[in-house]
C-alpha cells in the first residue's frame, strides 16, 4: 500500500482555516497542545539544553510556532511548498521569525551538530527511510541535544481506529484514503532500536490518546460527518490528553550522546 504524501502538497494556506479538513484541524487542536506542553515541560524540569530548534516535517508551522513563541530560534523543514508558503505567511502575519525551508528528513541540508533541539512530530510514519531520517536527525543534534518526537503505534487498536473508523469505514471516515498506512506505523521498541544506533538514547515514552469512551468518540465522528460539530467542537469532544496508554499515538524525547 503506498502511502499519499501528495496531499500535503495540496494543502496550502486552509492549514490555518477554521474549517480546514479534519487530518489538519486534528493536528492543530487535538496534538499539538498535548505534544508541545509535554515538551516544554520535559526541557524546562530537565534543564535541557536549547535554543535552536529544527522542526522536520513541519507542515503549516503548528510546532514550529509554538517552539517560536516559546523564545526558541527556530527553522522548520518539509518538502511540500505549498505548506511552507502557508506557514511563511502565518509567521509574519503573527510576527514571529521562523527559518522555514524546502527539504526532507532523509537528508537535511544542515551541518553536523546544528541544532540543540530537533522536533519530528506525525512524520515519522509518513516518511521514506525511517533509520535515514534519525540518522540525519542524530547528526544535525549537538552532543546532549534532545530529539522531541511524536509517531502512531502499529497495533489492531491503531488499525481499527487510525486506518478502518478514520479512513477506510464510510459511515465515520473523515480522512483521505492512504494518509496513514499501518504497516508504516512504528512500534515504541523499533523506533527505540533504530534511534539508539545512531545514539540518541530514549528517555521516556508518554501516550497521547481520549479520555473519552469509544462509542462517546464514534458518535463524535458521526457529529463531524453529518457537519453538526465544527472541527474545534470534535477536537474538544475528543478530550485528547498526555496519558500512559501507548495503544495509538506516543511521544517522547531522546537525547544525543556525546559519544557517537
Ligand atoms: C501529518 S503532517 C505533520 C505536520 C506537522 N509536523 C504537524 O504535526 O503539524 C506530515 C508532514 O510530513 C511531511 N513529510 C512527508 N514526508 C516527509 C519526509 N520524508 N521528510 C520530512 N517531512 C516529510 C509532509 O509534507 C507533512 O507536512
Amino acid at each position: 500500500m503506498q502511502i499519499n504524501n501528495d496531499i500535503y502538497q495540496t494543502y496550502g494556506h486552509d492549514w490555518w482555516a477554521e474549517d480546514a479538513v479534519f487530518d489538519i484541524c486534528s493536528l492543530r487542536y487535538c496534538m499539538n497542545p498535548v505534544r508541545y506542553g509535554y515538551f516544554k515541560r520535559r526541557l524546562q524540569e530537565q534543564h535541557l539544553p536549547g535554543q535552536s530548534v529544527l522542526d522536520v516535517g513541519c507542515g503549516g508551522g503548528f510546532l514550529a510556532e509554538e517552539f517560536a513563541r516559546g523564545g526558541f530560534d527556530v527553522t522548520g523543514i518539509d518538502p511540500a511548498d505549498r505548506s511552507l508558503e502557508a506557514a511563511r505567511k502565518h509567521a509574519s502575519d503573527n510576527n514571529l521569525e521562523i527559518d522555514y525551508r524546502a527539504g526532507k528528513g532523509e537528508a537535511l541540508p544542515f551541518s553536523d551538530g546544528s541544532f540543540d533541539i530537533v522536533a519530528c512530530c506525525d512524520v515519522l510514519e509518513h516518511v521514506d527511510d525511517l533509520s535515514l531520517v534519525i540518522s540525519e536527525v542524530a547528526r544535525t543534534l549537538k552532543a546532549g541535544g534532545v530529539f522531541c518526537y511524536d509517531t502512531v503505534n502499529r497495533t489492531w487498536l491503531s488499525k481499527v481506529a487510525l486506518i478502518k473508523i478514520s479512513q477506510d469505514w464510510g459511515f465515520t471516515s473523515w480522512s483521505q484514503p492512504n494518509v496513514h498506512v499501518w504497516e508504516k506505523f512504528i512500534k515504541p521498541a523499533e523506533l527505540i532500536a533504530v534511534m539508539s544506533r545512531y545514539g540518541l538514547v530514549n528517555q521516556e515514552l508518554r501516550g497521547i490518546s481520549s479520555r473519552k469512551n469509544p462509542l462517546a468518540l464514534l458518535a463524535s465522528l458521526r457529529a463531524l460527518k453529518k457537519g453538526r460539530l465544527s472541527n474545534q467542537e470534535i477536537a474538544a469532544a475528543f478530550a485528547v490528553c498526555e496519558s500512559k496508554d501507548l495503544k495509538i499515538s506516543y511521544m517522547g524525547y531522546a537525547i544525543r550522546s556525546s559519544s557517537v
